[in-house]
C-alpha cells in the first residue's frame, strides 16, 4: 500500500514531476532502429508527456526533435527528410540532427536569423535495436553504455513493441512480479518434468508446479535483484527451482532466460497514462527471428496491433476473452502472453489506485518496487539524489544478468547470475547494513 502522494510520486512523469525528472537522467530507449529509414518517414516520438519527431538523415544520422516546427508551429512529422535534414513543409525550413536551422527559405539571404535560431533537439545513441535519448540537463549525462540485453557487438535481439493506455509503473510491476507467471501464464508456461525452461514455438515449458514461491531481494546500485524459490518437479527433497528476476532502473527489467533464448523487457512513459512497452528474445545468433517472436507473442503489426503500435484487442472488445477457450481447458482465454498482461495492466484503469490493495508475501518485488523508487523520486524532489546507480562502484549494465534453473538447496542464490564485481558490491553492502 502507498499513501495517495507516494502513488502520485511514482506514476507521475510529465513536467516537473520528479520521477520524469529523474528518469531524464538516464539514457531512454526511446523507439526501435527499425522504425526509421535513411531519408524515410519521420516518426512520431511521445517520451515523459513530450511529442517529438525522430529521423534518419541522408547519413544515417538520428535526430529527435521538438515535433512542431519553430516558426509557426506545425508537425514536423508531415516534413521533408532530404539531403541530410528535416524540412518543414510549411515554409521550408530545414533541421539538422543537432537541431540547427540550415536552410530558411522564406527569409532574406543575408539575414542572420537562421543562426539564431534552434529548435529543440536532444542527443541520439544507437545499439541493441533502440535509438536511446538523453533528456535532462547536459552536465548530467552518464556515459552511454551497453545495455544488459546486448552485452556484446553480435548479440541479436528479437523486439516486439506495444502502446499500452496506462500508466508505466502498473506495466513495471508486472514485469517484475514473478508469481503471477504460475497463474495467468498458466496455459502458455506449463510444467514439464525438464530439467530447465524451455522454449517451443507453441509455449514456455518449466520444471515446477509450485503457484506459491519463497521471495527474497536483495537492492543492488542498478535497482534490485529477486529469487523466487519453487518446488521442482523431480528431486524436490534436496533441489529448488530458482527464478532470478533483476529490475535495472528504471526501464529494464530482465526475465528468467529459457534454453533457448534470453528475455527483458523494456518500459518507457510514454506520459502519465500511457506506456510503451517493449518485450525482448536475445542472445546468440540462432534465436528466435524477430518475426517469429513477434508471432509467438502474437504482437505482428496489421494483425495485432495497429500502425501506432496500439493493440487491437483492448478494454473496447474485453480483449477478445475466448469464453469457450476457457472452458476447453485455457486459463484466460487470451492468446499470447503479453495480452494476457497488458488485460491485466490496462483494465485495472490508467493509474491504479496503491493506497487500498492488499499485498501478500509474494508481493515482495513489487512492495521493493515501489520503495525503491518512491525514494528515488523523494530524493529527486528534496534536491538529495540523482539518477540510480550513480554512486558506488559501477556494475557495467552488460555484465548484469538474470537466471533460471534447478540448483541444491540451500545455495547462495546472490551467486546466480551475477559476475564477481557485482558478488563483491553485493557482500559489501551486506556488510555495510549488518
Ligand atoms: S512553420 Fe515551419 S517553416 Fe514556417
Ligand atoms: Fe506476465
Amino acid at each position: 500500500m502507498l499513501t495517495a502522494e507516494e502513488n502520485e510520486l511514482l506514476c507521475r512523469v510529465e513536467g516537473d514531476a520528479p520521477m520524469g525528472q529523474m528518469m531524464r537522467r538516464h539514457w531512454i530507449p526511446a523507439l526501435m532502429s527499425e522504425e526509421l529509414e535513411i531519408d524515410g518517414k519521420p516518426t512520431r516520438v511521445r517520451l515523459l508527456g513530450e511529442d517529438l519527431v525522430a529521423f534518419r538523415d541522408s547519413e544515417g544520422k538520428v535526430g529527435l526533435l521538438d515535433e512542431f516546427c519553430p516558426h509557426r508551429g506545425p508537425s514536423l512529422v508531415y516534413g521533408r527528410n532530404e539531403d541530410c535534414g528535416l524540412r518543414c513543409l510549411y515554409h521550408g525550413w530545414k533541421f539538422d540532427v543537432s537541431g540547427n536551422v540550415v536552410e530558411m527559405p522564406s527569409e532574406p539571404a543575408e539575414s542572420s536569423f537562421k543562426e539564431k535560431t534552434k529548435i529543440k533537439s536532444y542527443p541520439t545513441e544507437e545499439i541493441g535495436g533502440f535509438i536511446w535519448t538523453y533528456m535532462g540537463p547536459a552536465d548530467e549525462k552518464p556515459e552511454f553504455e551497453r545495455p544488459p540485453f546486448a552485452p556484446t557487438e553480435d548479440t541479436k535481439v528479437s523486439i516486439a513493441k506495444v502502446k499500452i493506455p496506462c500508466n508505466w509503473a502498473q506495466v513495471q510491476e508486472g514485469q517484475i512480479d514473478s508469481a503471477h507467471s504460475s497463474s495467468l501464464h498458466s496455459s502458455d508456461m506449463v510444467p514439464a518434468r525438464v530439467d530447465s525452461a524451455g522454449a517451443t514455438e507453441t509455449n514456455w515449458t518449466r520444471p515446477s508446479t509450485d503457484k506459491a514461491p519463497r521471495m527474497t531481494y536483495r537492492t543492488t546500485p542498478y535497482g534490485f535483484r529477486y529469487v523466487a524459490l519453487r518446488r521442482p518437479i523431480k528431486n524436490s527433497s534436496t533441489h529448488d527451482y530458482a527464478r532470478v528476476t533483476v529490475y535495472v532502473a528504471p526501464f529494464i527489467s530482465l526475465i528468467p532466460p529459457n534454453s533457448s533464448y534470453n528475455v527483458a523487457s523494456v518500459v518507457v512513459p510514454v506520459d502519465d497514462e500511457n506506456s510503451w512497452f517493449y518485450f525482448l528474445a536475445w542472445g546468440g545468433e540462432d534465436i528466435i527471428g524477430t518475426y517469429e517472436w513477434r508471432e509467438f507473442n502474437r504482437l505482428v503489426m496489421g494483425k495485432d496491433i495497429e500502425s501506432d503500435y496500439s493493440t487491437k484487442s483492448s478494454i473496447e472488445n474485453d480483449f477478445n476473452q475466448d469464453r469457450e477457450l476457457m472452458k476447453s481447458g485455457n486459463f484466460t482465454g487470451i492468446k499470447g502472453i503479453p495480452n494476457q498482461d497488458i488485460s491485466m495492466w490496462v483494465s485495472m484503469g490508467k493509474i491504479v489506485d496503491r493506497t487500498t490493495d492488499i499485498l501478500g508475501a509474494s508481493d515482495l518485488a513489487v512492495v521493493e518496487f515501489r520503495r525503491l523508487m518512491v525514494e528515488a523520486a523523494k530524493g529527486f524532489e528534496n534536491g538529495s539524489s540523482q539518477a540510480i546507480g550513480r554512486s558506488g562502484t559501477h556494475i557495467p549494465q552488460a555484465e548484469i544478468t538474470s537466471f533460471q534453473g534447478i540448483v541444491p538447496k540451500g545455495t547462495d542464490w546472490l551467486t546466480l547470475g551475477t559476475v564477481e564485481t557485482e558478488q563483491k558490491v553485493l557482500s559489501e553492502l551486506a556488510e555495510r547494513a549488518s
